[in-house]
């Protein structure tokens, strides 16, 4: 399998070239380091693991005309040219399929360990220094504005109204960002989610202070 992993990450580095700075190689590098860090503590396939973390963003619907499904055909595609397993195969398009935060309605309940594991990996790197620095980026690439004092947050969107927001950036905490800290699954992740969370607080009261010069 080492092999496989190995070809895996030079596949995606090649794939996510010049991708949006947030959804790039190096957020799946975190991802893939998170998801082994969190790992160490639970019973898990630690090959389904690693699999899934390198490869849950290969073709994400946002950057692809909200096709859904071709993440699971290239993966499949690349996973079957590697000889990978059936059952191995089957395991990793279940988290790529299930991971995402605008699915999270529709996710079947009693969720398999490793989806638990990459789902909270994922959510970590969307929060905390590296959660603003992505959702700024991610802002910039749509050509939203940072703040709007009239603009309010939309909480309980629907998947679609969600994917067509064109709130602000700083309402994107309120509507995803500082939700996540709730929504771990696992302990080792609920604690480096808590330290995370607090430091998007004081960013948010900074940026406040900051906002209103007086
Ligand atoms: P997922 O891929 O888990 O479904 P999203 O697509 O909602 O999650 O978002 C992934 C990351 O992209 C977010 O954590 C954030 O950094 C950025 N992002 C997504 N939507 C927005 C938005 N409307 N404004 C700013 N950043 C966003
Ligand atoms: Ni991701």
């Amino acid at each position: 399998m080492k092999n496989i992993i190995d070809n895996t990450v030079e596949f995606v580095k090649q794939k996510l070239e010049g991708a949006e700075a947030g959804h790039d190689w190096f957020h799946i590098e975190r991802v893939w380091k998170l998801s082994k860090k969190i790992a160490e503590d639970e019973e898990c396939n630690h090959d389904v693991v690693e699999l899934s973390a390198l490869l849950h963003d290969i073709a994400d619907p946002k950057f692809h005309n909200g096709d859904e499904t071709l993440a699971l055909k290239v993966s499949r595609e690349f996973l079957e040219s590697q000889d990978t397993p059936e059952d191995v195969i089957e395991q990793v398009l279940f988290v790529i399929k299930n991971i995402s935060f605008k699915n999270r309605s529709e996710v079947p309940q009693n969720l398999p360990i490793e989806l638990k594991i990459v789902q909270d990996a994922d959510r970590i790197d969307a929060i905390g220094a590296i959660g603003i620095g992505r959702t700024f980026n991610f802002g910039g690439f749509k050509n939203n504005l940072m703040y709007h004092p009239d603009i309010k947050p939309q909480l309980n969107m629907s998947k679609d109204e969600y994917k067509k927001s064109n709130g602000t950036t700083i309402n994107h905490f309120y509507e995803k960002l500082l939700l996540l800290k709730d929504l771990m699954n696992t302990e080792k992740g609920k604690k480096i989610a808590e330290e995370r969370h607090d430091f998007m607080l004081l960013f948010l009261d900074q940026f406040y202070k900051e906002w209103n010069v007086d």
